[in-house]
């Protein structure tokens, strides 16, 4: 099981290029399904999630090719309809071809997914939505079973609280509906908005994306397109408190700061000093501790859950108390006993988590427990004096694009390792 080997206290200096959006990229791969024609995805980033979509896709009779940084999707067999468990276990986002299925194939059967390291992680909001728009819902030996053999119908829909991936479902499944489509109390994200401008390319007829209501008339059929995906606001985050725990000027490239408001807004209030471009955040040496700072998970344009745990290694070497309470995942506290062991000072209590810094932190081997709480690992083993291994990095190959080689080129002291069988 490959694991990183740091070395703590390297200073980061240069520059790093963004990767396409994960999140963006998972709902937009989905979405070839709704189409015969082919579809021309750009900048998908290379991580295990994307490589596991195209397993189910392909499951699906699809075949995607990659040339020069463009994922060409081609319609094979539209007759498959089984998402099976073996894959949809590993990557729970493999139920965004549930709304695609049944809209375009009248059938879809998806794995229920189980739940994982951060909570349950239900779906009962995007099956409720869809058994709205007509679709027969049933469990079936721990498959959910989605059939509309007459096609789905529009409907006016209200999600009883915000789902990203419930949004994403229903936006496709209501492209290829008859009639008109209201969805409210929806995700705001960025990737949301990402994934409607691509349904839009295919002909869809999409209004309100990135606000809470979305509207939508049904067409009778959508087409190909070409589409670039968004970059990974997420993965920028990450970087931009890795420069702000070491850097020695440090340019975040390909990214839209504009995505990520409310962190940057609230690392400012904590001291951080870094400019903003249109494409690019660029972050001097500090010359100075960020203050303690408190901070509430929340839906989009909130700060975003998924920067939680990184913040948290952050405010370690903070000056003071910080605060973190996380209300969109039941669990999602993982990190904190493995950061406590390389020298945080973390209590919890329920959802809040009280930080006090700063705290030298002392290089050790530590354990990554979900895609998120590795990257807040990392940061701390490249602050950590001595040496720290993260273990279990296959985490963090499903959302991180050769992290360890985009953190070398600014001068960190990080490489993967294979420690053999038995390990
Ligand atoms: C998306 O997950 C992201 N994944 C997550 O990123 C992200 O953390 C999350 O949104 C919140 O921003 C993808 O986009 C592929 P939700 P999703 O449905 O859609 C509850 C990462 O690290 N809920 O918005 O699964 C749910 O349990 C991943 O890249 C229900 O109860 O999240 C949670 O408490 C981790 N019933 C809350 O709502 C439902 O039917 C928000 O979940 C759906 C959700």
């Amino acid at each position: 099981m490959e694991k990183f080997r740091i070395f703590g206290g390297a200073r980061l200096a240069g520059t790093v290029t963004i990767s396409g959006a994960k999140n963006a990229a998972l709902p937009c791969l989905a979405a070839t399904l709704l189409t015969a024609e082919p579809v021309y995805l750009l900048g998908l980033p290379r991580v295990r999630d994307i490589l596991t979509m195209e397993k189910v896709l392909a499951i699906l009779g699809e075949h995607c090719e990659h040339q020069n940084g463009t994922t060409t999707v081609v319609m094979g067999r539209a007759t498959e309809t089984h998402a099976p468990y073996e894959l949809v276990r590993t990557m729970r986002a493999s139920v965004l071809v549930l709304g695609p299925l049944v809209a375009a194939r009248q059938r879809a059967r998806v794995a229920l997914p189980g739940g994982c390291a951060i909570g349950a992680r239900p779906i009962d909001f995007h099956l409720a939505a869809l058994a709205q728009l007509g679709a027969d819902i049933r469990l079936e030996h721990g498959d959910v079973v989605a059939e509309a053999p007459n096609g789905l119908r529009g409907a006016e829909i209200t999600f009883p609280k915000v789902t990203v991936t419930g949004t994403e479902n229903l936006l496709m499944a209501a492209s290829l509906a008859v009639g008109r489509t209201v969805l409210r109390g929806c995700a705001r994200e960025p990737e949301v908005c990402d994934l409607a401008a691509m349904l839009q390319a295919m002909g869809a007829r999409i209004s309100g994306a990135g606000t809470d209501t979305i509207e939508v008339e049904g067409v009778g059929e959508l087409g190909g397109c070409t589409h670039r995906v968004i970059p990974d606001r997420i993965e920028a985050g990450t970087y931009l408190m890795a420069a702000l725990l070491l850097g020695d000027g440090v340019r975040i490239e390909g990214c839209v700061p504009a995505h990520l408001a409310a962190v940057l807004e609230l690392l400012a209030a904590a001291g951080a000093t870094f400019t903003t471009e249109e494409h690019a955040l660029v972050v001097p040496r500090q010359d100075r501790p960020l203050s303690g700072f408190s901070l509430t998970t929340r839906e989009y344009p909130g700060f975003p859950t998924d920067l939680q745990a990184q913040a948290m290694a952050l405010a370690t070497q903070a000056q003071g108390r910080s605060e973190v309470v996380e209300t969109i995942f039941e669990n999602r506290f993982h990190h904190v006993l493995e950061l406590k062991r390389l020298g945080a000072e973390i209590t919890v209590e329920g959802h809040r988590a009280i930080v006090q810094g700063p705290r030298r932190l002392q290089g050790t081997t530590v354990m990554a427990s979900d895609l998120r709480a590795s990257a807040a690992l990392v940061l701390a083993g490249l602050v950590a004096e001595g040496e720290t291994i993260v273990d279990r990095i296959y985490h963090l190959d499903r959302g991180y694009e050769a992290m360890e080689a985009k953190l070398a080129r600014l001068g960190a002291r990080i490489a993967r390792f294979n420690p053999g069988p038995f390990v």
